[in-house]
């Protein structure tokens, strides 16, 4: 693949974002950058710190102070590596009130800013297309029905074997989506050079190959 390929991909939550997004960046050889891992990052180490979640500045700092170190499967903190510690309720719901927060975002966008000066990337989040990569190569919507996303949650969850109630899960998105699409700070919105793609009927081998081909297609209209 030609150097430093930018693919954007925003959405909401269950969107499946993530899981395309690697399979994308493995498909085209690029780094897969998971921005919500990051907002989870600072959040869980604000609950193990035990600092004030309402300091904005506290928190701000403790961003900027905090390595994310991308792998293949997931993303290491300061080190350690994370996976489920950051899919918690209690981590989500902190990571979407820190998201609101502007000095956070900025300390955490210049990182990720950073990243893709470095490396071609599939990123992942909210404000990809919109704020941190606004001259990305690609940029990509996804979004489904709040059903199927909350039914994608659900079975993934129970898959692993979690006995949670999806109508709870499903409110919990819901609250989430509000707050991400209502906040000041880059709220989630479709950037208008953005592809659309509504997933709720499509495998995710539909969605790669869709993004893939966007991705072929710039390629070869830039030759
Ligand atoms: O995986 P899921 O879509 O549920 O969430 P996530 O992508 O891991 O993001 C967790 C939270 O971080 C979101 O609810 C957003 O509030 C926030 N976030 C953001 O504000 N901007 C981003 N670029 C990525 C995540
Ligand atoms: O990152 P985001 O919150 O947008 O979604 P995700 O964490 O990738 O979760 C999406 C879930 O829905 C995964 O379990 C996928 O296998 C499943 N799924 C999908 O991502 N795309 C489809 N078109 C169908 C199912």
């Amino acid at each position: 693949m030609m150097r430093r390929f930018l693919v954007a991909i925003d959405g909401p939550a269950g969107a499946g974002k993530s899981t395309v997004a690697r399979l994308v960046a493995e498909q085209l050889g690029l780094t897969y950058v998971d921005t919500g891992a990051m907002y989870r990052g600072v959040a869980w180490r604000a609950l193990q710190e035990k600092v004030d979640v309402t300091n904005e500045e506290v928190l701000a700092q403790l961003a900027e102070a905090t390595q994310f170190k991308l792998e293949k499967e997931g993303i290491r903190i300061n080190g350690k590596w994370l996976k489920e510690e950051l899919r918690t309720p209690e981590v989500s719901q902190l990571a979407s009130a820190i998201a609101k927060m502007g000095e956070v975002r900025q300390a955490l966008v210049r990182k990720q800013q950073e990243i893709a000066r470095q490396h071609g990337v599939v990123m992942d989040g909210r404000d990809i297309g919109t704020h941190v990569l606004p001259h990305a190569d690609v940029k990509v919507f996804l979004t489904a029905s709040i059903e199927k996303r909350a039914k994608r949650r659900y079975l993934e969850l129970l898959a692993k074997g979690y006995q949670v109630d999806e109508r709870t899960l499903q409110e919990e998105i819901r609250k989430r989506d509000e707050n991400d699409q209502t906040r000041k700070h880059s709220p989630l919105r479709q950037a208008e050079d953005a592809v659309f793609i509504d997933t709720s009927d499509l495998t995710v081998s539909e969605v790669v190959e869709k993004i893939l081909e966007l991705c072929r297609t710039k390629v070869g209209g830039n030759e």
